[in-house]
């Protein structure tokens, strides 16, 4: 594990005081909502779980499976939900919880979807945004940091499944493509 990545990008104390922020934020947005926060998994299982409780309201709390890339760290285009919500989010104001936003077919994908189920508002949190490589214009309304246009692993995310319990945010020196 040591070997294929780089020093941290993103400390974990960084991390932690970001949330915080983010949370005490996002409190005071949904203080007179009904809030019901959908975490995008496997990515977001980290940031979610800190995020939530850091958001001193009664969330309910709900959940994706999604799975994304095609290769190992190209976007394919292709999103498929692996498992759906369990929950009617009809009337709710929905926060869609996400570690990364990249090309953004994810969250629009997911946007769209969402929305067809008529939630009372529906706004996304990303714990990172990576812009240089957009292929759809997408609003974000909380970004935890922005970030190069570099493959990370680490708190959530992923490279060929592993990596996803590092307590921090690293760049994966060198990735071969598959
Ligand atoms: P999208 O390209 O915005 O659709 O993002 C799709 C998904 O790709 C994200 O939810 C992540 O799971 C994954 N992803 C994008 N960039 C990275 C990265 O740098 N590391 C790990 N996963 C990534
Ligand atoms: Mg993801």
């Amino acid at each position: 594990m040591e070997l294929i990545y780089g020093k941290p990008i993103i400390s974990q104390a960084e991390m932690q005081k970001r949330i915080r922020e983010l949370g005490k934020e996002i409190a005071e947005d949904y203080r007179e909502k009904k809030p019901l926060f959908v975490g995008v998994m496997k990515g977001a299982f980290a940031f979610y779980a800190d995020l939530v409780r850091n958001v001193h309201l009664p969330v309910l709390v709900d959940f994706l499976v999604v799975s994304s890339y095609g290769s190992s760290t190209k976007p394919s285009g292709r999103v498929k939900v692996v498992s759906d919500l369990t929950m009617d989010i009809k009337g709710y104001d929905v926060l869609l919880v996400e570690d990364i936003v990249d090309s953004g077919l994810t969250w629009s994908y997911l946007e769209k979807r969402l929305k067809a189920k008529d939630p009372r508002s529906l706004k996304v949190c990303t714990l990172l945004n990576k812009t240089a490589r957009r292929q759809k214009p997408v609003k974000l309304d909380y970004v935890g940091f922005e970030i190069p246009d570099k493959y990370v692993v680490g708190y959530g995310l992923d490279y060929l499944g592993k990596y996803r319990n590092l307590p921090y945010i690293a760049v994966l020196d060198e990735v071969e493509e598959e």
